[in-house]
């Protein structure tokens, strides 16, 4: 018996290593795929050490290029891998490009796979993320879901309810092992901070591959930046064009590096206000309870918004946004965190993995 991960971009690896620590526990033999999608050490080799996650058995150094070339990278890169390797089982994770690959390839050598965060639907197929989603749950074996929400739209697009399992959240596991890690006050120190600040990261290509689009958000958080002190840890991605932009280091908006996970969420941890448009930071601060104002037309984390800190907002409502949460502080409007969101997500799909090697399908209701 061999179960595989593939992984491959940053918000990847804070999902799996729960995953992997709770088949470790189980005594399953195990391996890492690193596609090499994210190669930065600061978007990929900081998340192992910070997680503790085990070494690769293969990077396949795929690197970045148009969703057609670096699929295309993946699928091959996958391929051989798969079929050397000839796993039981392939777990893979989110929404990004790798999952995809991983997913197409193992489907058509016949090899069974199991989608953690399944289920989550933005509903605007224009984020190449929902297309990603969308494939990947219709051939999954086993699917994992974060919130109820998920078990309804799996249900509507035909997909029986035997391989769905509502197990929580895995990336939430991660967080509470770090939260004795999580210190503002060496981060702030080494930025040179102190006081309230705001923290923001933007990276969805809707909001920085286009100038016009780019330069909207750019004065919008500005416009912050006039209330409180921004720290931005900026993605490669938008490097370029939100420069160009106006985005542009000074005392007032702190840009630089994307900072490791320990170093990020410690300052996360510390600050007034977080303005993202990441998938993974809306549930964080949820956690966190940290006011989080999503720059995005939608989530396919809602829970985050019923149940945690995050608002949805236009770069045109953000400046005004952000003067009322600075002013209210975190508040959730059900007053309790979303279900099952409690650190023991990764144990919870380790046992369903390890009874589905055994021939068995514990029930979804277990
Ligand atoms: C990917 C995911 C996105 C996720 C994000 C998390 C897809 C389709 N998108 O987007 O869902 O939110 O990761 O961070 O999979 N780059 C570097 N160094 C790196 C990696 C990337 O400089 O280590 C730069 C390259 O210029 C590259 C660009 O970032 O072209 C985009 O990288 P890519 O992996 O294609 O997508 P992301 O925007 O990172
Ligand atoms: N993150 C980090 N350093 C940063 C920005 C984000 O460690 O500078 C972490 C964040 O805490 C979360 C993950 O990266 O665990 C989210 O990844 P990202 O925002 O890149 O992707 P998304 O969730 O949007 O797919």
């Amino acid at each position: 018996t061999l179960v595989l991960h593939v992984l491959g971009a940053r918000p990847n690896f804070p999902k799996a290593a729960p995953v992997v620590n709770g088949l470790a526990d189980l005594g399953i033999r195990q391996g890492i795929v690193h596609t090499g999608q994210h190669y930065d050490a600061l978007m990929s080799d900081v998340f192992f050490a910070d997680l503790g996650l085990p070494e690769p058995i293969a990077n396949l150094g795929v690197g970045s290029g148009s969703h057609a070339k670096q699929t295309a990278a993946l699928l091959v890169g996958l391929e051989e891998v798969v079929e050397r390797e000839k796993p039981s089982l392939v777990v893979v994770y989110g929404d990004v490009n790798s999952t995809l690959a991983a997913i197409l390839v193992c489907a058509k050598l016949g090899v069974p796979t199991a989608h953690v965060e399944a289920g989550l639907r933005s509903f605007d197929r224009t984020m190449p993320e929902e297309v990603n989603r969308i494939v990947v749950d219709s051939l999954s074996e086993l699917l994992f879901a974060t919130s109820p929400e998920a078990l309804s739209y799996l249900a509507n697009e035909g997909v029986p309810s035997s391989k769905v399992h509502l197990v929580g959240n895995p990336m939430i596991d991660s967080l509470f092992s770090a939260l004795p890690k999580l210190d503002p006050a060496p981060v702030q120190e080494r930025l040179g901070i102190s006081g309230e600040y705001a923290v923001a990261t933007l990276h969805r290509p809707a909001n920085v591959d286009d100038p016009a689009a780019a330069k909207e958000l750019v004065d919008a958080v500005l416009g912050v930046a006039e209330q409180v002190p921004v720290i931005v840890p900026l993605h490669p991605r938008g490097r370029t064009r939100l420069a160009e932009a106006g985005l542009v280091d000074g005392p007032r908006m702190r840009i630089i590096d994307p900072l490791g996970y320990i170093d990020f969420l410690s300052l996360v941890r510390g600050a007034a206000l977080v303005v993202t448009d990441s998938g993974g930071v809306q549930e964080e601060t949820t956690m966190l309870e940290v006011p989080c104002l999503t720059v995005r037309m939608n989530t396919e984390r809602p829970i985050t918004v019923t149940h945690g800190t995050n608002r949805l907002v236009t770069p045109a409502s953000l400046p005004a946004a952000a003067t009322v949460a600075l002013a209210e502080g975190a508040k959730t409007p059900s007053g309790d965190l979303p279900m099952l969101w409690d650190g023991k997500a990764g144990p919870r799909i380790a046992r369903v993995i390890a009874a589905w090697l055994q021939g068995e399908n514990l029930s979804p209701a277990a």
